[in-house]
């Protein structure tokens, strides 16, 4: 077998954003894309000579081709030992909890999570370390680097191999094992959750779920965990079957993209508890029957629950959550007495936490919530999370969450995102209110008096380093807040995110519809940001 060394020349736009690079399909097929962005990972890891890597993604249209390139030029470069998911199919926590178990130096994971697929959706391909979380700022930097300078890849002319079943083959000097990635990830699950009570629940007959996969990556994995292993009846899981294009649809577990499971547990005799997962199977949306869980909830919520779950029973170390988040676990772990860690957006900032066992649950408010048992947001541990949570207490989900805002307070909270605008005015919306954040504080508008307002600055507390740029904060006396910025996942024009939320102590306030319950403050935002005037639009694409 021969290995080429392709002449090449680099492109312009491979910087990797919060989560990998993430690209039109479209682009990812011009001659040389997808090999110049490998090669680079390649060429900026140390030491990758014999090493073993993990790969695989969430099944979206180009996954099956992009594999069989990076399996020629991972040949090509050296590398030892690659585990492949069977058909080309890893989600992003699975194939986190593999690098981890088997010690890999890392793994390349395909996906552009939940973003639409299809040959005129997207493509994405995130580079995960050793510990198997999203690589640092340090290392994305390196590859992006390299990626302005390369001059040619190396790539092993060889067949295609057959990614069907579990096998071994040899490509060149490189291992390849075919594995099936779902009974490691069950098997992670076990070693956490009380499997027994859950199968109770889910059996009983008195208890009805329905988890809605999207046609993307956690199918296999959602059938294999509830109607398998926990003795929910088949149909539990719906729409089940990867499809290259997700159905046509947007796998994005919220009220929006979500609607088909909304109308479910909104409807007649709906279910106890639903659940949706994203793409590549990190993201969770829950809901309970007519009642729907907000991301920043559902983290407080695990949070002040943990206990009665064996994998966190004896504690937790700390919780983060990102900037934008609500600070409703501020408030349990205040009372916890544990640590509460505010970082940027975007999971690769949890790892060091996690790594240093400073946190133990982490989550953000765009519907990603995971632990210490892998380096990933996970979409089912949550969904397992709320069932041991369930099965433990007895009560309905609307109960649960309105016991905990009895406690705790309910911070009500709302993001909108306003997609596609286009990038030059985005961008303006933003440097002025970064210039304008000094002379805010003080300022009045009606009721509200602007306590701080920041760009906000994150110093790690493991290794020192600073992420700046993160986002413009201005919070009020009150303890209400309204956060902008820019998405860093988006791949049209620009998506601004504006995030509001507020504080409510008073259970008798508990019960206001959230979008009233944040009414002046939305409209504050716009007045302070101008973004009807900047933007164009008259109201947000998506509220969540
Ligand atoms: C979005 C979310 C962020 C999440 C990321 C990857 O990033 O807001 O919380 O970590 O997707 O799933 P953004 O587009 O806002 O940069
Ligand atoms: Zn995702």
């Amino acid at each position: 077998m021969t290995i080429h060394t392709v002449t090449t020349t680099p492109f312009t736009d491979q910087k990797p954003g919060t989560s990998g690079l993430r690209k039109a399909v479209t682009d990812f097929q011009k001659p040389n894309y997808l090999e110049n962005f490998i090669q680079s990972i390649f060429d900026s890891l140390e030491g990758i000579q014999g090493q073993t890597l993990v790969l695989g993604g969430d099944g979206r249209y180009y996954n099956r081709q992009a594999i069989q390139i990076i399996l020629k030029m991972a040949s090509a470069n050296g590398i030892g030992r690659i585990l492949v998911g069977c058909n080309g199919i890893f989600s992003t926590p699975a194939a986190s909890g593999v690098i981890r178990k088997h010690k890999a130096l890392g793994g390349i994971i395909l996906s552009a999570s939940h973003n639409p697929g299809g040959p005129d959706g997207d493509f994405g391909v995130k580079y995960n370390v050793a510990n198997g979380g999203p690589a640092p700022e340090k290392v994305t930097e390196a590859i992006f680097e390299r990626t302005k300078t390369i001059t040619e890849y190396k790539i092993l002319e060889a067949a295609d191999i057959n990614l069907d079943r579990p096998a071994s083959f040899k490509l060149g000097a490189m291992d390849i094992e075919v594995m099936d990635s779902v009974e490691p990830y069950v098997e992670l699950m076990q070693t956490l959750f009380d499997f027994e009570k859950i199968k109770g629940l889910l059996s009983s007959g008195g208890f009805r779920m329905s988890m809605d996969s999207l046609h993307a990556v956690t199918g296999p994995y959602a059938h294999a965990l509830f109607e398998k292993h926990l003795g929910a009846p088949s149909g539990t899981v719906l729409n089940g079957t990867p499809l290259e294009d997700f159905g046509g649809g947007h796998p994005d577990p919220n009220l929006v993209y979500a609607h088909d499971l909304v109308e479910i547990l909104f409807g007649d005799n709906a279910p106890d508890f639903g659940a949706a997962s994203d793409g590549d199977g990190d993201r969770n949306m829950i809901l309970g029957r007519k009642f729907f869980v907000t991301p920043s909830d559902s983290l407080a919520v695990l949070t002040a629950n943990a206990k009665l779950v064996p994998g966190y029973k004896n504690g937790l170390a700390g919780v983060a959550r990102s900037m934008p988040t609500s600070a409703a676990v501020d408030q349990v772990a205040k009372k916890l007495g544990i640590d509460c860690y505010e970082t940027p957006t975007g999971w690769k900032f949890f790892g060091n936490l996690l790594d240093a066992d400073k946190a133990t649950l982490c989550g953000e408010e765009s519907f990603g919530t995971g632990s210490n048992h892998i380096r990933e947001k996970d979409g089912l541990w949550a969904v397992l999370f709320w069932l041991n949570i369930l099965a433990v207490r007895g009560e309905s989900v609307e109960q649960i969450v309105r016991d905990h805002w009895k406690t705790y307070g309910r911070n009500y909270y709302c993001r909108h995102d306003y997609e596609a605008v286009e990038s030059g005015p985005a961008n303006e919306l933003m440097e002025r209110l970064r210039s304008m954040t000094v002379e805010l504080k003080g300022k009045q508008y009606g009721d509200y008096e602007v306590a701080y307002s920041d760009d906000f600055s994150y110093t790690d507390p493991v290794d020192g380093s600073v992420s700046q740029k993160q986002g413009i904060r201005i919070g009020f006396t009150d303890g209400s807040r309204i956060v902008f910025r820019l998405s860093g996942t988006g791949t049209k024009g620009a998506t601004l995110r504006v995030y509001i939320e507020s504080y409510e102590p008073d259970a008798s306030q508990h019960n206001i519809e959230t979008q009233e319950a944040l009414k002046p403050l939305i409209k504050l935002a716009d007045e302070i940001a101008k973004i009807k005037e900047f933007t164009g639009r008259d109201e947000p694409t998506v509220i969540t």
